[in-house]
């Protein structure tokens, strides 16, 4: 059994997302630093289309071939809003939330992983290379390797991977770590991930291992770090754009001329999107910010809105924003513009480019995209980034404010020193952050780990 394409990626999503009659681009980082990637590579992707029980044949969208893989609404609910979002999500974010173990759940994700194999050995070539992508689809590297061994097979994990201590709960452990040890080479966003992975699989699976080399099955499974990025390139483009630029403007006129802090997010519980609508309230409460002369404009994505932690947050912000408006905001000024919705790429460097202050606080976060997004856009030198240090990023945005989010008071001094940051100092910080993330953009990162992977082939001596 063998197909046609030499490179396949397989995610849980495609880069579409069903909505209504149409088509939009699918939320979240996997797919803004996938597509790019793709589009470039005239490769094949499987995945999803967001509609539960939705049939649909192969094709073709913005240079890209997609193969669609189905999931009926007991899919959807058990695998997709149960064991990837209520049981990995959450136990790989530092249990932030509590996860559910649920064993019905974990049948469907076997399920659903198998469904995911089995599209990809069809349409993959001999030989062919197989990027698998992310927490929903830990099982297919070794489901795949069983039905299709001449295949050349990589895994990248988009978000943390947790600590031995935390991993350790999960009932079904040893079942993820020898589905990811089927691929030949497991990416993860930082080194100390890709420690614990091969700390996990020494104790609990007795595997060998030197340095980040685990020998499995007279093979050898190399575990390395990726940290990925944005497409500076598109985002270059759209802030030269005139349209861009006026966008931009139009946005600080509107808003009265205040100073923008800025928060752009999906709707997630790991954002820490409450911590920093408080330390802002509480920094007008104090009269450190007036009204009218500062606002924060938060923009969430809907995001796994069936999923009920979602549903608390979304409650949860939702009366932040009323009783901190309701307090502090007068006729005519919110202090807080609060926006459940999704933006065009071109909307949001405008509005990356309007921001003093861009504030990113997750409590954990493989990487963060939003970060490095802004950075991209600030070719004027200017605005401050405020940076999780529980962020991904803040490994390599080392000049960023860095902050600790779970501590309001720090947060506020902070959101405090970077607005009134000295221009210079501004400048040079993001001068330094842009260097970063221009040189290491999206397509060296996938140029880094295709790279790798040509070279993780290694039967045993
Ligand atoms: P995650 O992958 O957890 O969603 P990231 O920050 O890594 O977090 O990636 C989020 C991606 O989604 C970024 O590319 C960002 O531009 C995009 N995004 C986030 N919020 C919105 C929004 N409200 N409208 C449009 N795009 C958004
Ligand atoms: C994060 C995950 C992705 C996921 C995205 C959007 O970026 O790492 O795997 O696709 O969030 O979440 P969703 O559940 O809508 O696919």
């Amino acid at each position: 059994m063998s197909g046609g394409s030499e490179f396949v990626v397989v995610a849980n999503r495609l880069p579409v997302d069903r909505s209504g009659e149409g088509w939009r681009r699918s939320p979240g980082g996997l797919v803004s630093a996938i597509a790019p990637v793709m589009r470039s590579r005239q490769g094949t992707w499987i995945g999803w289309s967001g509609a539960a029980g939705e049939e649909l044949e192969p094709f073709e969208t913005d240079g890209m071939h997609l193969v669609p893989v189905p999931q009926s609404s007991d899919d959807v609910r058990l695998y997709y809003e149960g064991f990837s979002n209520a049981t990995l999500w959450p136990l790989y974010h530092d249990v932030v939330a509590p996860p559910i173990y649920d064993r019905t759940m974990w049948d469907a994700y076997v399920r659903v992983n198998q469904r995911f194999a089995d599209a990809a050995a069809k349409v993959a070539s001999q030989k062919a290379i197989v990027w698998i992508q992310d927490y929903q689809l830990q099982l297919v590297p070794a489901m795949l390797r069983k039905l299709r061994p001449d295949l050349r097979i990589g895994f990248f994990l988009h978000i943390p991977f947790p600590p031995l201590e935390l991993f350790w709960q999960l009932p079904w452990r040893r079942q993820i770590l020898e589905g990811l040890l089927g691929a030949d080479l497991v990416g993860f966003q930082l080194p100390g991930a890709a420690s614990n992975f091969v700390r996990l699989c020494r104790r609990l699976l007795d595997a060998r291992y030197v340095k980040q080399d685990v020998f499995w099955d007279d093979r050898i499974v190399r575990a390395r770090s990726f940290p990925i990025s944005v497409d500076v390139g598109e985002l270059k483009e759209l802030t030269e754009r005139a349209s861009v630029r006026e966008r931009a403007a139009e946005i600080r006129t509107d808003l009265g001329d205040a100073t923008i802090f800025l928060g752009v997010d999906r709707l997630d519980y790991t954002k820490g999107i409450t911590q920093r609508l408080q330390a802002f309230g509480e920094l007008v409460g104090d009269g450190h910010l007036k009204p009218g002369q500062a606002v924060f404009v938060q923009i969430a994505t809907p995001s796994r809105e069936r999923v009920e932690q979602y549903q608390l947050l979304r409650e949860d912000i939702e009366q932040q924003v009323g009783r901190i408006n309701g307090e502090y905001g007068e006729l005519g000024f919110p202090v807080i513009h609060y926006m459940h919705s999704s933006y065009d790429r071109a909307e949001l460097a405008a509005l990356y480019q309007a921001a003093d202050v861009m504030v990113v606080t997750p409590l954990r976060d493989g990487m963060n995209l939003v970060a490095k997004e802004y950075v991209a856009c600030r070719s004027d030198l200017r605005g401050s980034l405020v940076l999780s240090e529980f962020a991904g990023a803040a490994a390599e945005l080392k000049r960023a404010f860095q902050v600790n989010p779970y501590d309001i008071d720090g947060l506020k001094a902070i959101l405090l020193e970077a607005l009134n940051a000295d221009p210079v100092e501004q400048s040079r910080r993001m001068r330094s952050m842009r260097k970063r993330v221009i040189e290491h953009d999206v397509n060296r990162w996938a140029q880094d780990f295709l790279t790798a992977l040509e070279h993780s082939h290694v039967p045993l001596p």
